[in-house]
């Protein structure tokens, strides 16, 4: 496992989710009140982007069918009716956000 670098810490507004594709590996990563989370950004559903989805404290919803995630650890919010997302380590560093694949 490796840490991508994924962007600066200025380039991240706080709860404002982004996607990148780290590692070949799509990530939905998003910085709630100063620390970083990042989880899977293919939602195991049906595959639609969460960083699409709406973001309530730390749970996003996915736009698609309304399951939800909690971002902290990519569970499955309420009845676990589908799989959970990966969830991956940030680091943030001399201002440089980073994430483990
Ligand atoms: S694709 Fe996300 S809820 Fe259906």
């Amino acid at each position: 496992m490796v840490f991508y670098l994924v962007g600066n810490d200025s380039d991240f507004q706080d709860s404002q989710m982004r996607s990148f594709n780290v590692g070949g590996v799509e990530v939905m990563v998003v910085k709630i009140a100063g620390n970083y989370y990042a989880i899977g950004n293919v939602c195991t559903h049906r595959d639609c982007p969460l960083s699409d989805g709406f973001l309530e404290g730390y749970v996003v919803t996915c736009e698609c069918h309304g399951f939800q995630f909690d971002v902290t650890t990519g569970e499955v919010v309420g009845i676990p009716l589908i799989d959970k997302e990966p969830s991956y380590e940030v680091k943030m560093e001399d201002g440089k956000v980073s994430v483990r694949v």
